[in-house]
């Protein structure tokens, strides 16, 4: 009999592309292969509900799939993620066609859960689980080692406790919580084992780990850290080379995190650091709890503590009452602090947040004239961050093929999409290092040519084995 075929649709940020990574683990370990969907028996959707378009974007899919189930009878469907956290049941009410439903602390249950619809069940699971057992899953899937090679994600913390008023995620995700720093080194170490050398830790404020185990006195019961102390914990595992860590709140940056931008090896040159606004005004109304200067002063000492260090950010436009002049110093905040790229996003309203409730709406009009002027304004500072790093000396980890085509494309420890010539560079192949000279700068990417005779670097190479990359 033919293994029976999964396929997965993905949408909303890193912590949901991994759960959907987490999910295909639990899938492949229980027989199941990795298909696309025209061929799949089971298509599983990971919602994201962020902005009011990504939520329609699941009620049009499931409006399609109708038909898709009706090709071949025995097809199932099932919902997880964020939309289905908030909905449930509701959403078994509402659309005949779906099979199941997991909520964002359910994930374990997802193959209990194909198996109950096979038996004609259907179920909607979305309890929140305080147990930290929701984080035990399975080790990775081999197979899906091959999709990313060389690269991983592992969860430190996962749920919000800030409620920024215009944010779904507290609502979404439950409360803050955050992993044994144990059982993060465990898996970053049985990944470096496997040859992954760079790994991203994730978290929703991911620089808040660890801190309500610490504010409760309950650090040593729950096996945290303080979030420098894991970092360094991490930076001291042979194989690792790269780590990086997103998001963080710019409130939960201490001194030791300075510290650990200067000295450790494997931390990567790059911060995103959403902000949101430049308004001391929109940044109150927001409740982000910092101000436009404390943004500027704290880039600032990660850039002392590490001259080379990137800067990316998330931004708002069209937060409600947000001023022309106020919108002016989010654009005077993106300059000043250089941000070498954003992503900018309309406000979009979201149902059951206090800024749900502001009534002085920016018109659409407006607020798609500013999210234009923001992104010009980052164009050009994203050209001329490009412009400056022609002539010199990187480190680009392959990731795949180039959407251009013929081209290799990797990441330099800044997080800069850098496309190679795979003929001027024997050897080069996905998950593998590569010493490069930049030599052009485009908007959206640097193109650069190999150094040193193009030779791939070993992988996982030894710690000494390595130049540090040019700064
Ligand atoms: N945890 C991260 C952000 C998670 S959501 C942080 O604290 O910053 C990712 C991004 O989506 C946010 O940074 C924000 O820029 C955007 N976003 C969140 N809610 C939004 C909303 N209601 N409307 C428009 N953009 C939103
Ligand atoms: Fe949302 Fe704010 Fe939490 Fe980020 S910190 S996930 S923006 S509530
Ligand atoms: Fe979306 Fe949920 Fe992430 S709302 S952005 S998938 S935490």
């Amino acid at each position: 009999m033919s293994r029976r075929r999964f396929a997965l649709r993905t949408f909303g940020c890193q912590m949901n592309v991994h759960d959907s990574e987490k999910v295909a683990s639990l899938l492949l370990h229980d027989g199941w292969v990795a298909g696309d969907p025209e061929t799949a028996e089971l298509l599983v959707i990971n919602t994201c509900s962020i902005r009011e378009k990504a939520e329609h974007k699941l009620y049009s899919d499931l409006g399609l799939l109708r038909s898709w189930k009706q090709e071949r009878p025995g097809r199932l469907v099932g919902v997880g993620g964020c939309v289905a956290q908030q909905e449930g049941d509701a959403l078994l009410a509402r659309f005949p066609q779906l099979d199941f439903v997991f909520g964002t602390h359910n994930l374990r249950l997802v193959p209990a859960l194909v198996a109950s619809a096979e038996a004609g069940l259907r179920r909607a699971e979305t309890a929140e689980r305080r147990e930290l057992d929701r984080f035990d899953l399975p080790l990775r899937h081999p197979s899906l080692s091959t999709e990313t090679p060389g690269r991983a994600f592992v969860t430190v913390m996962e749920g919000c406790d800030m409620f920024c008023s215009f944010c779904i995620v507290p609502h979404t995700r439950g409360r803050e919580i955050s992993r044994p720093a144990l059982a993060i080194v465990q898996e970053v170490e049985s990944l470096t084992a496997d040859g992954v050398v760079e790994v991203t830790l994730l978290g929703q404020t991911v620089n808040a780990y660890g801190r309500q185990e610490l504010r409760r006195g309950r650090a040593e019961a729950a096996g945290t850290l303080p979030f420098a102390a894991l970092l360094r914990r991490l930076d001291a595992i042979p194989g690792l080379r790269r780590l990086r860590y997103t998001s963080p709140h710019p409130i939960f940056f201490d001194d030791d995190l300075m510290a650990a931008h200067a000295e450790l090896r494997t931390l990567c040159p790059h911060v995103h650091l959403p902000v949101q606004s430049g308004s001391d005004a929109v940044l109150g109304r927001m409740r982000r709890r910092y101000t436009a200067d404390d943004v500027r002063r704290l880039a600032e000492r990660l850039r002392t503590a590490r001259p080379d260090l990137v800067l990316t950010t998330d931004l708002i436009v069209g937060f409600p009452g947000e001023t022309e002049r106020e919108f002016a110093e989010t654009l005077a905040l993106v300059e000043d602090v250089g941000f070498v790229d954003s992503y900018s996003f309309k406000y979009s309203a979201r149902p059951g947040t206090t800024a749900a409730e502001f009534v002085e709406a920016v018109s659409e009009a407006e607020a798609q004239s500013r999210l234009e002027a923001l992104q010009a304004l980052q164009r050009r500072l994203t050209l001329a961050y490009h412009r400056r790093r022609v002539g010199h000396h990187t480190e680009v980890l392959l990731e795949g093929p180039s959407r251009k085509g013929g081209q290799l494309q990797g990441r330099d420890p800044q997080h800069r999409i850098v496309h190679i010539d795979p003929d001027a560079c024997p050897g080069a192949a996905p998950g593998r290092f590569v010493r490069v000279e930049i030599a052009e700068a485009t908007p959206h990417s640097l193109l650069a040519t190999p150094a040193v005779g193009g030779i791939p670097l070993r992988l996982p190479a030894s710690r000494s084995g390595v130049a540090p990359s040019s700064r």
